[in-house]
């Protein structure tokens, strides 16, 4: 646990690659009265990793629940997984696939998947997804990638990526917090003692994904909005798309 100050001098290391755009004006709000940090998407998670799992996270729960429910007829060769994080989706797509690849550019969270999942077929591998993935030219049969493309500026770069790593017939599987959310100006954050900390996180509207995935040459195959059971009247909190080249 870090205090503020200690915290505050963590703070040096801000990707400016990850600086937050507002594309949207309700992209940059403030949640919340308690002081709030930003730091770089790398180092925020790899100081998020010991709780991630254990902290009240609705997304995180509803999203592991979307994915169990659209993948769960899928029998797959080869899955490759992008920011598998602590592995929460890691340890069904085992279920799913001969063979699963996860990669994640936070050491931490990768150090928790990895503790959980000691499996043969399982391999990790820690990988920016900004630069070439350490993957050959259609050697996926399933892409999958859960509340990652948040933290992502470029989504043309991600699906020209996951069109050359997946072959042809195979299934992207997509699942992100709900621009509607964001333009609430909700976006990934963890606590640590009393301050907030906000990942930096830029804005794609549902047009977005379908434009970049369509200019890599993805078909969509299916979109969904999702609500948990204590969203009530809310907007929905996640958005999934099954695309298939
Ligand atoms: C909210 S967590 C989601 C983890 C997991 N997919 C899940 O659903 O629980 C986001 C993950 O994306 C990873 N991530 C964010 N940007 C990344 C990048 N450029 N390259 C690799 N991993 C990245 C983070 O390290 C983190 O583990």
């Amino acid at each position: 646990m870090y205090g503020m100050l200690s915290l505050a001098a963590r703070v040096r290391n801000v990707d400016p690659i990850h600086t937050p755009r507002a594309h949207f004006p309700g992209a940059a709000k403030v949640c919340g009265s308690r002081a709030r940090f930003l730091m770089g998407v790398r180092e925020a998670y790899n100081q998020w990793a010991p709780t991630y799992d254990s902290d009240r996270n609705l997304t995180r729960d509803l999203d592991e629940l979307v994915t169990r429910s659209i993948l769960a007829d899928m029998q797959c060769a080869s899955i490759l997984e992008l920011g598998c994080g602590t592995g929460k989706n890691t340890a069904f797509l085992a279920q799913l696939g001969a063979h699963v690849h996860a990669l994640d550019f936070s050491d931490a969270m990768l150090a928790q998947a990895q503790a959980k999942l000691p499996h043969a077929h399982v391999t990790f591998t820690i990988a920016d997804l900004m630069g070439p993935w350490p993957c050959a030219d259609q050697s996926a049969d399933l892409i999958v990638c859960n509340l990652v493309l948040e933290h992502i500026a470029d989504l043309h770069f991600i699906f020209a990526e996951a069109f050359r790593c997946l072959e042809t017939g195979g299934h992207m599987f997509v699942c992100e917090l709900h621009p509607f959310k964001q333009y609430l100006g909700i976006q990934a954050m963890f606590q640590r003692d009393q301050a907030r900390i906000a990942i930096p996180a830029y804005v794609h509207h549902i047009s977005s994904f379908l434009d970049a995935a369509a200019h890599a040459g993805f078909v969509l195959a299916e979109l969904k909005e999702w609500w948990h059971a204590d969203d009530r009247e809310a907007p929905p909190r996640l958005v999934s798309f099954l695309f298939e080249k």
